[in-house]
């Protein structure tokens, strides 16, 4: 039986339950979680601050190599933090989301992101979601978990986060994700893809509490078999 801690890669797209799951899924198993969307979301937010805009490609090169994001693990998930300040819930506002896809699709940003990520789980014992974890950031990930569920359901599981003044309709929700799936899923640098050796989860018609202890066993099945 394994006795050291291992890594658990979560990817998917957007709206799959992955942020919620892994969270779950790392109490459990009493690892650190981390979600990297939320760090992309601090460089779009910092950009965004500047006004530079996603195509800027020198600039963001600039504001990557001048920022600090750090992640803190607390009682209510992960804290984010942008230059020190609390950004944890800035970074879920509409303009962020609205442009972190095109932002992501940056060489520099990724670069400098994928490097904080390899430092964070070099000690083992993570749990990350994003979107290139299994395939890029952690190949070497013990267990790799493609989580996903069709563009409807994601859509209406948004739909009923979203608070009150940030009502859209559902059909213009759903189509903004589709749109995010086909940014994260065609760009150039490390698109969104199932990796090779991940276990695809459909969380279409399962519950949360199903999609985690899904996840729970298939990692206990892991750990037996080292
Ligand atoms: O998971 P999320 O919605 O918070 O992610 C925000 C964006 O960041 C998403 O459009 C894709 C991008 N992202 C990425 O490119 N690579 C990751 N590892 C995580 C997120």
């Amino acid at each position: 039986v394994r006795t050291e801690k291992m890594n658990v890669a979560i990817d998917g797209p957007a709206g799959a339950g992955k942020s919620t799951v892994a969270r779950r899924v790392a109490a459990e198993l009493g690892y650190v979680y981390v979600d990297t969307g939320a760090m992309y979301r601090a460089v779009t937010l910092a950009a965004l601050r500047e006004g530079i805009a996603p195509d800027e490609a020198d600039k963001l090169k600039a504001l990557v190599a001048s920022i600090r994001i750090e992640l803190k693990p607390g009682e209510r998930g992960q804290t984010v933090y942008l230059n020190g300040e609390d950004v944890t819930e800035a970074i879920r506002g509409r303009d962020v989301t609205l442009i972190v896809s095109p932002l992501a699709a940056n060489e520099s940003v990724r670069a400098k992101l994928v490097e904080l990520q390899r430092a964070m789980a070099s000690e083992r014992g993570i749990v990350m979601d994003g979107r290139d974890i299994g395939t890029h950031v952690l190949p070497d990930a013990e267990l790799k978990i493609f989580l996903t569920a069709s563009v409807q359901i994601r859509a209406q599981r948004r739909y009923q986060e979203l608070p009150a003044e940030q009502r859209i309709p559902l059909a213009q929700l759903e189509a903004e994700i589709a749109e995010r799936d086909r940014s994260d899923e065609q760009r150039e640098i490390s698109p969104l893809i199932c990796a090779k050796d991940a276990i695809v989860v459909d969380s279409s018609e399962l519950t949360i509490d199903e999609v985690v202890a899904v996840i729970i066993d298939l990692s206990r099945s892991k750990m037996a078999e080292a």
